[in-house]
């Protein structure tokens, strides 16, 4: 299938863990998934970081070291052809903490989620900083002295920065019946990147959804391919 666009479409790309698979970084509710074998609620909320900072702390160094040579593959790269070509007329959402959509070029990119390699202090306003090191006692806070410093993630139960839903509103809204919405590598379950399909039928927008199998909200989309991205983009997007 090829993903027909006009000088008038606005792509907006939803990218989520599977995008990233083919790189070698583990998606979360895949058998072998991240989040087999953990409660999400004790390493990826701020209750379980209250409770066991350095438990958290333990789960997010294994990411941080699993990254060490990790490169971006053939979807991240179709994405960034494509921002090439459309300009400002396209926009990347991403919930993947991991940055490969930076290194491979991307730049018209939010990251829904935040990011892997940026700590911020738990207490303090200090801004966030990248940080790539595999910590193995929690590290604390040099700016407040006492604040327990934490990954710079929306965790479960946290809201997404403002910035980044308004930046994505506007471009939603501009699109209007011009919006191709594309999901890639995600598994419809996590809100509110889960509802950007039911926003793009309301206003009038075509959906597109690229999967290695049917997610839970895969009825929700006008199209459907299934298959491995770093196959799969590449020849959408040709
Ligand atoms: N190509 C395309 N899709 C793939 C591939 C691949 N090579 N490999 C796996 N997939 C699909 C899986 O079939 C699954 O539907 O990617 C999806 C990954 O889903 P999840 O593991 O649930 O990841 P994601 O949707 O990104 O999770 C959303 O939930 O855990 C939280 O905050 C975390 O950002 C994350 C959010």
């Amino acid at each position: 299938m090829r993903i027909p666009l006009d000088d008038r479409s606005r792509v907006l790309v939803l990218t989520g863990a599977g995008i990233s698979a083919e790189s070698g970084v583990p998606t979360f509710r895949d058998a072998n998934g991240l989040w087999e074998g953990h409660d999400v609620t004790r390493v990826a909320s701020p209750e379980g970081f209250e409770d066991d900072p350095t438990l958290v702390w333990r789960f997010y160094a294994g990411r941080r070291a699993a990254m060490a040579g990790v490169r971006p593959n053939a979807g991240h790269a179709a994405l960034v052809a494509l921002e090439a070509r459309l300009g400002d007329r396209f926009l990347l959402a991403t919930q993947n903490v991991d940055g490969l959509h930076r290194d491979a070029g991307s730049t018209r990119m939010v990251e829904m989620h935040g990011n892997l390699m940026t700590t911020r202090c738990a207490t303090c306003d200090r801004a966030p900083f990248r940080d790539t090191t595999a910590h193995a006692t929690v590290p604390v806070c040099t700016s407040c002295h006492g604040g327990l410093l934490r990954p710079d993630i929306v965790w479960f139960g946290e809201s997404l920065d403002p910035a980044v839903l308004d930046r994505l509103e506007q471009f939603v809204t501009t699109a209007g019946r011009d919006l191709v919405f594309v999901a890639v590598g995600t598994s419809g379950v996590v809100y509110p990147a889960a509802g950007l399909v039911e926003v793009t039928r309301r206003v009038g927008g075509t959906s597109y959804l690229v999967n290695l199998e049917p997610p839970a909200n895969v009825a929700s989309f006008d199209h459907v391919v299934l298959g491995p991205s770093a196959t799969q983009l590449p020849t959408l997007f040709a």
